[in-house]
């Protein structure tokens, strides 16, 4: 196994971020002790048949979900993240984050590059006209599209613009991840239990393109030999093991 790597002697990094990566922040993961898909049924809450048939149902899961995080701060960890693009990105070197996650810690820790592969909590759209909005109100209160109210239809509900359980994810976003990855040279996988597709299986186009492969993951992974390095330990200290130079070249 290779050494943990420091951020510093690569050009195009990319942070590869799941559930775990805001553990910390007090946000819970979908899988393992206390994962949200442990209480509520995903079939029911997070997809677009249980959203045709019971909007307000999901929409009760949803606004659950916007209180909860709306009270959690960003950790060290994304702190680092956004650390490392402010002081490392320049004319030739790139820091991207590439997130599976649905809250906005990344950015709002300062992270401006980010690719949000499921969506975003924040962000609504209307699946019958045009509608789009980002609204950080926790719990979100009007649940109508207003542009469907004022053509006189009353009846139709703002979605949440998140990837749901059989949605396809953004093609816009692909064609981004694929730019990221491919031209990557240190990949950092971050709390995720690799198991959902198409996004657990992106990190091997880093891979392909020769980048070195770090996971950071208490736990093994169904992908975890694909890695070339395995950081055993939570987001925070790994990164701080990672980034830790950074105060090095401030001092
Ligand atoms: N630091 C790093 N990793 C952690 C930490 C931590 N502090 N705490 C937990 N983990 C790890 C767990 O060991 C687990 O492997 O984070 C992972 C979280 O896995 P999941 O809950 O499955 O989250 P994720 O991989 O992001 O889920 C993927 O599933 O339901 C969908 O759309 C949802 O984006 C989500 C997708």
């Amino acid at each position: 196994m290779a050494r943990v790597p420091d951020v510093r002697g690569f050009n195009n990094v990319v942070f590869f971020t799941g559930a775990g990566m805001s553990a910390e922040s007090g946000v819970p993961t979908y899988r393992g002790k206390g994962g949200i898909w442990k209480e509520y049924d995903y079939d029911n809450c997070a997809c677009q048949e249980a959203f045709d048939r019971d909007p307000e149902y999901v929409w009760e899961f949803h606004n659950y979900r916007r209180e909860l995080v709306s009270k959690c701060q960003p950790n060290d960890g994304h702190r680092w993240i956004a650390r490392c693009e402010r002081e490392l990105a320049g004319p030739n070197k790139r820091v991207t984050v590439i997130t599976q996650n649905i809250d906005g810690l990344h950015q709002a820790a300062g992270s401006e590059t980010v690719i949000e592969l499921h969506g975003s909590l924040w962000k609504l759209r209307c699946c019958v006209c045009d509608w789009r909005a980002e609204d950080l109100s926790a719990p979100l209160r009007e649940l109508r599209c207003p542009q469907c109210e004022e053509a006189g239809r009353a009846d139709v509900y703002k979605r949440p613009d998140i990837v749901w359980f059989g949605d396809s994810l953004a093609n816009s976003n692909l064609v981004a991840v694929q730019e990221a990855l491919t031209r990557c040279d240190l990949l950092i996988s971050i709390g995720t239990s690799a198991v959902v597709y198409p996004a657990a299986q992106m990190p091997l186009i880093a891979k392909r393109g020769g980048a070195l492969l770090v996971e950071v993951n208490p736990e093994e992974t169904p992908l975890s030999d694909i890695y070339d390095v395995a950081i055993r330990g939570t987001a925070t200290k790994a990164l701080a093991a990672m980034c830790g130079g950074l105060d090095e070249a401030a001092s």
